[in-house]
C-alpha cells in the first residue's frame, strides 16, 4: 500500500517538484506576442530557432524556451515557462506527457511556486498537442518581426 502511494506520487505530485526546466535568458528571447485581461498583461516569448522553425513549418528545435511573463498591474507578478529537451518526455507517464515539453512556474527571485504541481500545466496544454503544445501558435507563425506593445 505504502509503496502504491509512493508510486503514484511520483506520477502525480500534490506539490510543485522540480522539474528539468531552468530559468531562462529572457534577454536573448523574442517577444512575439501579447494578451491581456482585465489588470493581467502577458508578454509571451521564444527564441529566434523557434520563430524561424514555425514560420517554415518545422518542428520546434530542441532546447527550446517559451516565456509567458505575467505583469499585473505593469509588475512582473510570476513567470511561467515551458522547455524542451531531448528525451524529457520519458520523465512521464504517457497520460501525463506533454511531447519533450516540461513546465514551470517561477517567481520574480526565479524561485519556483512551492504550491504548484506542474501537472496541472500538462494537462491543460496537452489538448495543443496538434500545435506543439502551444496555445499562440498562430500568433507566433504570424508574427512579423515587431515587438507587439
Ligand atoms: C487551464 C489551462 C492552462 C493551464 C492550467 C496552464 N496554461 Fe499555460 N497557457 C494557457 C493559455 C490559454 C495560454 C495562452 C495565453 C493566454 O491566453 O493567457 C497559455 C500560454 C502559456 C505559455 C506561452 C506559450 C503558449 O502556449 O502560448 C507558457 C510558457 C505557459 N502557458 C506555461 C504554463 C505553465 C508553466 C503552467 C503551469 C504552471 C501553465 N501554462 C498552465 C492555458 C493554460
Amino acid at each position: 500500500m505504502a509503496a502504491a502511494i509512493a508510486a503514484l506520487a511520483l506520477v502525480w505530485p500534490l506539490h510543485a517538484e522540480p522539474t528539468r526546466v531552468t530559468f531562462p535568458d529572457i534577454e536573448s528571447l523574442t517577444h512575439y506576442t501579447t494578451v491581456r485581461r482585465g489588470n493581467v498583461t502577458e508578454h509571451i516569448l521564444t527564441t529566434p530557432a523557434a520563430i524561424e522553425a514555425v514560420k517554415n513549418g518545422k518542428p520546434i528545435p530542441t532546447d527550446t524556451t517559451f516565456v509567458l511573463a505575467d505583469y499585473r498591474d505593469g509588475k512582473i507578478y510570476r513567470y511561467f515557462v515551458m522547455e524542451k529537451g531531448a528525451g524529457w518526455g520519458a520523465d512521464y507517464d504517457e497520460r501525463r506527457r506533454t511531447g519533450d515539453w516540461q513546465f514551470q512556474w517561477f517567481w520574480p527571485d526565479r524561485t519556483i511556486n512551492e504550491k504548484e504541481n506542474t501537472a496541472r500545466c500538462q494537462s491543460c496544454h496537452g489538448s495543443r498537442a496538434d500545435s506543439e503544445f502551444l496555445f499562440t501558435f498562430i500568433q507566433l507563425r504570424d508574427f512579423d518581426g515587431r515587438t507587439p506593445d
